[in-house]
C-alpha cells in the first residue's frame, strides 16, 4: 500500500519535473529573447515591506527621487540622502552606477512590460556598485556589462531582488564581506563566471532565482550561515557549489543549507576565463561542496547532471595548485538528507571518468565523495548511486524546518570598514579579477606593477583612473575611476605591500 502510493507520487513529481524541464528545452537564451521569467512576470513592482525585517528596517522614509529616460541615473544617487528612494523609469542607461552612501534604495519601474534597462555595451565595466548598508536594489534589467551586474563591497543589511542580468563578464550578483542579505527573484544567464556568488559574506538567504547557461549557477564561497533555498538551477556549468578559495582574507565556508532547489541539467561547456577558479568546473556537475564545513543538502531535485549530481571533495583534489597554510581543506560534518536523484552521471568527464573506469563503471554517481573530511553523514545511502561515501554515518536529523531563514532576526550594526580592509577587500573584490601576484592573467603580475611603482601609490592612482595601453601583448584595462578615492589610494597602498 505504502509502495503504491509512493510511486503515485513519483510520477506525479516527474510529470511536473517534465512539463518544467519542457518549458526551458524551448526558451531560447540568446540576449534580449529571453521568455519572461514567471517569477518575474508575477512580482510585486513596489516595496513589499512584509518580506523581511530588512525592508522595513530600510523604511526608505526619505523623498522619491524620480529618474527617467534620458536622464543619468549616477546623479540621482548624488543628490540623494540617506533615507531616499530612487526609481527608474523604463528606457536604456548606459552608465555605471556607484553607490557609497547608507540607506539608499534603487527601484525600477515596470511598465508594460517595459524594463528600465542597464546596458553596459560590452564596454562598461559593472552596472551597479555599492558600498553602502541598507541598500536596496530591485527590478532592473541588466546587460552586457563587462564586468559585474550588481556588486557590493561590505555592505551589510542589502536586498538584491527582481533583477534579470543577462550576458556579465565576471559575475552576475556578488555582495562582497556583507552581513544580512537577501538575494530573491532574480534570473541570470550567460555569465562568465558565477551567476550569484556569495562572496566573504554572512548570513545571506538566496532564494527563488533562476540561474541558466552560466559557467557557476550559484556560488557560496569563503561565507558562513548561508540559506539557498527553492532555486532552480539548469544548464549551468556547475548548478550550486559552496567552497572555500584559498588565500582570502576570509578563511572558511561552514553552516551552508542547500534545500528545495531544482538542480537540473547543468551540462553546459565551461566557458569561464582561463585561469579563473570556475574555469575547473567539469561541465556536469550538479552541485559541489568543496571545503566547505557544515553543509546540509536537503529535498533537492537533481537530475540530468552528465557528470555527477553532488560531488564532494578536499581541497587538495579540487583546487590541487591551492596552498594556503591557514585554511582547513576538508569538506566536514556534511549532510546529506533525503533528495530526489536520478539520471545523473551519465557521461562523466576527467578525474571522476577515471575513478569510474578503475570501478569497471562507465557512469558517474548520484554522490561522489573523494579525498578528506571527517563526520559525514547521509540519511539513506541506499537511495543513490553512491561512489566514496564508506565513511558516512547515518544521520542524526531529519529535516531543517525549524531554520526557516539564515538571516538574523533585526538588522546588523552598518560595517565600517578600516583604510587597511578596504584595500584588501577592492584588491580582492575588483584587481584580483584579473591580477595575481606572481604570475600573468588577463593583466601583469603584481609583482612587476610594485617594481615599476614601489614607493609611489599615487603612480598606481593615476593610473587606474586613466589606463593607457602600455603592452602590446595585454589589452587595455578598464578604467576603474569609479572608485572612491578612499578606495583607490587603499589598493593602491595594500598593492605595494603585498607578498604572495
Ligand atoms: C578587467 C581586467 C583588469 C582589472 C579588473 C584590473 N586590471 Fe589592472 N591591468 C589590466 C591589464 C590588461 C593591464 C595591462 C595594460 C597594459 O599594459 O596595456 C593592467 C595594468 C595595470 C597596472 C600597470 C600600470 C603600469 O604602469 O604598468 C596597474 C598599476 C594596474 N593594472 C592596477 C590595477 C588595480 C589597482 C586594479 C583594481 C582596482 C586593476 N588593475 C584592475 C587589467 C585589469
Amino acid at each position: 500500500m505504502k509502495s503504491t502510493f509512493f510511486k503515485i507520487i513519483v510520477a506525479i513529481l516527474l510529470l511536473a519535473i517534465g512539463v518544467y524541464l519542457g518549458k526551458s528545452f524551448f526558451s531560447s537564451p540568446e540576449v534580449n529573447t529571453v521568455p519572461m521569467p514567471s517569477t518575474i512576470k508575477y512580482r510585486n513592482i513596489g516595496i513589499s515591506n512584509d518580506t523581511t525585517q530588512v525592508a522595513q528596517s530600510i523604511g526608505f522614509n526619505g523623498k522619491i527621487i524620480e529618474v527617467k529616460k534620458g536622464a543619468s541615473i549616477q546623479k540621482a544617487v548624488e543628490e540623494a540622502n540617506p533615507g531616499d528612494l530612487i526609481r527608474v523609469y523604463p528606457g536604456t542607461y548606459s552608465e555605471n552606477v556607484f553607490i557609497d552612501k547608507d540607506n539608499i534604495g534603487l527601484q525600477g519601474v515596470v511598465i508594460d512590460g517595459e524594463w528600465p534597462t542597464l546596458d553596459g555595451k560590452k564596454e562598461i565595466n559593472d552596472a551597479f556598485l555599492y558600498s553602502g548598508n541598507g541598500i536596496l536594489i530591485e527590478n532592473f534589467k541588466i546587460i552586457n556589462y563587462k564586468g559585474n551586474g550588481i556588486m557590493g563591497q561590505a555592505g551589510n543589511n542589502f536586498i538584491i531582488r527582481n533583477n534579470w542580468i543577462i550576458d556579465a563578464g565576471v559575475y552576475g550578483i556578488f555582495p562582497q564581506y556583507g552581513k544580512n542579505g537577501l538575494i530573491e527573484h532574480n534570473v541570470l544567464s550567460i555569465i562568465a563566471d558565477a551567476a550569484i556568488y556569495v562572496g566573504m559574506c554572512d548570513n545571506v538567504d538566496v532564494r527563488h532565482n533562476e540561474v541558466f547557461d552560466n559557467v557557476a549557477g550559484i556560488e557560496i564561497e569563503n561565507s558562513r550561515h548561508c540559506l539557498v533555498e527553492n532555486n532552480y538551477a539548469h544548464d549551468n556549468t556547475g548548478g550550486l557549489l559552496a567552497f572555500i578559495t584559498p588565500g582570502l582574507p576570509i578563511k572558511t565556508t561552514f553552516d551552508v543549507i542547500l534545500r528545495n532547489n531544482f538542480v537540473v541539467n547543468n551540462n553546459h561547456e565551461n566557458f569561464g576565463a582561463p585561469g579563473s577558479t570556475v574555469s575547473g568546473i567539469p561541465a556536469g556537475t550538479g552541485i559541489l561542496i568543496m571545503a566547505a564545513d557544515d553543509v546540509i543538502v536537503e529535498n533537492n531535485i537533481v537530475t540530468g547532471n552528465n557528470n555527477t549530481g553532488i560531488t564532494i571533495v578536499d581541497l587538495a583534489t579540487g583546487d590541487p595548485k591551492a596552498n594556503d597554510l591557514n585554511t582547513e581543506g576538508n569538506p566536514d560534518r556534511v549532510v546529506i538528507l533525503d533528495n530526489i536523484m536520478f539520471d545523473n552521471g551519465n557521461d562523466p568527464t576527467g578525474e571522476i571518468k577515471a575513478i569510474m573506469l578503475s570501478k569497471m563503471d562507465t557512469k558517474g554517481p548520484d554522490i561522489f565523495a573523494y579525498g578528506g573530511g571527517t563526520g559525514s553523514t547521509i540519511r539513506d545511502k541506499n537511495k543513490y548511486r553512491t561512489f566514496g561515501l564508506d565513511g558516512y554515518g547515518k544521520a542524526q536529523i531529519t529535516d531543517t524546518r525549524d531554520i526557516p531563514t539564515m538571516m538574523t532576526p533585526s538588522p546588523v550594526q552598518p560595517r565600517s570598514v578600516s583604510k587597511e580592509e578596504l584595500g584588501e577587500l577592492t584588491y580582492y573584490g575588483v584587481c584580483a579579477g584579473c591580477h595575481a601576484f606572481g604570475t600573468r592573467l588577463i593583466g601583469p603580475p603584481m609583482e612587476i606593477i610594485q617594481a615599476i611603482h614601489h614607493d609611489n601609490p599615487q603612480g598606481i592612482v593615476d593610473y587606474i583612473n586613466n589606463p593607457k595601453n602600455l603592452r602590446e601583448d595585454y589589452p587595455e584595462m578598464p578604467p576603474q575611476d569609479y572608485l572612491s578615492n578612499d578606495a583607490k589610494m587603499a589598493v593602491a597602498i595594500y598593492i605595494l605591500g603585498l607578498k604572495e
